[in-house]
């Protein structure tokens, strides 16, 4: 059981402090790479991405919410990323690109919108490390969790076995990450939760000891 929180609603002109505070406890931390085409939001890109991973001692958790993947995905790979996550939607092709992840020394992932079904990764999942199976859709984050996305991630985890991870994003908070955790998930992505707090440390030992880690 990770949890991973996201830096998106932090104050992101103080990046570094932010993840700092998260440190120690979080397991990863989740960067959310928007490019105003496949979201309509605008975040960062590799280079703000490459200068964290420089400077946090946490795992980056890579969602990358981009039309082209395919071009750009490796290369955050190669700057060190623990985990890359692609969309689904916007994957030209996907077992190609989760070779390409894989060679740079990342695990690869592939994410799914809440309107996607998990067919659409027929062919692909043998390929992965793990699924993404967003519970609002990407975009911005304090949104409501969609409870009725759970069945996705059961179905997500009973094809992938053990051996596959399952990470839900979107709404996660004390009062959704167990249900989660029951459809199946391990994998635990809380950003307005923790980042809207006072003791963002001490939410994420929170959330943790709900998941029973
Ligand atoms: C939304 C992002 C999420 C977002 C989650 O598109 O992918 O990672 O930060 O934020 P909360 O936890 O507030 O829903
Ligand atoms: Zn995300």
């Amino acid at each position: 059981m990770l949890i991973s929180p996201s830096v998106l609603n932090s104050d992101l002109g103080r990046l570094s402090e932010e993840i700092a505070k998260v440190e120690g406890v979080a397991d990863l931390i989740h960067l959310d790479v928007m490019d105003n085409h496949f979201v309509p939001n605008l975040t960062f890109g590799l280079p703000v991405v490459q200068r964290v991973i420089e400077q946090t001692s946490l795992p980056a958790d890579v969602h990358l919410m981009i039309t082209d993947p395919d071009r750009w995905a490796p290369a955050y790979g190669d700057a060190g990323a623990y985990s890359v996550t692609f969309h689904i939607e916007a994957a030209k092709d996907p077992v190609l690109l989760a070779k390409n992840i894989k060679s740079t020394g990342a695990r690869a992932a592939a994410a799914l919108k809440p309107g996607t079904p998990l067919e659409s990764l027929d062919g692909v999942l043998e390929h992965l490390d793990m699924v993404l199976i967003m519970t609002v859709e990407p975009g911005f984050g304090g949104q409501a969790f969609m409870s009725d996305m759970m069945p996705k991630v059961s179905r997500a985890h009973e094809l992938g076995g053990a051996k596959l991870w399952i990470e839900v994003d979107g709404g996660v908070s004390h009062n959704t990450i167990l249900e989660c955790k029951q459809a199946g998930a391990n994998v635990f992505v809380a950003g307005s939760c923790v980042y809207s707090s006072e003791d963002p440390a001490q939410v994420v030992r929170d959330l943790k000891a709900l998941v029973g880690e």
